[in-house]
């Protein structure tokens, strides 16, 4: 029994750390009521932006039922820090294949940092049952080639909806 723990256990460490899957451990509260008011999670600062580091910093509201912007474009092999609050439920932010999947909780910032080794789209599917318009809940992460990323407009940068 108790080794049969011990090896469970040990599964469950080495799958996380040589994954790097954890909990979020951001606990950062915010007003849902005001988002649209001012502030980081304004409308002119949701999408990406560029830090002088040279990571980018996606801002997103998941709302019933719409991330806001449905689409943001990030360069490939950089870190990506993703933020995302909520104004109304609890929604889900899941980008398959990789490790980012968190609740987005109204009152607090989810945070989740990754980067992306190549090129393509990701599909990002409400994982959190908010209510009927659930299913059709879903946005897209576009990750372009790191050199190519500079030469793209702020408007293309911050959504890429339209193309
Ligand atoms: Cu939002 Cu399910």
């Amino acid at each position: 029994m108790l080794s049969m723990l011990g090896v469970m256990m040990a599964i469950i460490v080495v799958t996380g750390v040589t994954n790097a899957l954890h909990p979020p451990s951001n606990a950062e509260t915010i007003d849902p009521t005001t988002l649209h008011l001012g502030g980081e999670f304004a409308e002119s600062n949701l999408g990406t932006a560029r830090e002088p580091d040279g990571s980018v910093t996606v801002r997103m509201i998941a709302e019933q039922y719409s991330f806001v912007p449905e689409c943001a474009q990030v360069p490939a092999n950089t870190s990506v820090k993703f933020r995302l609050t909520s104004p109304d439920v609890i929604h889900g932010f899941l980008l398959p294949a990789t490790n980012v999947n968190t609740m987005v909780v109204p009152g607090f910032v989810a945070e989740v940092r990754t980067s992306f080794d190549r090129p393509g789209v990701y599909a990002m599917p409400c994982n959190e049952f908010c209510s009927y318009g659930h299913h059709g809940m879903w946005a897209r992460v576009r990750v372009v080639p790191k050199n190519q990323f500079p030469d793209l407009s702020a408007d293309e940068r911050t959504n890429c909806a339209k193309q």
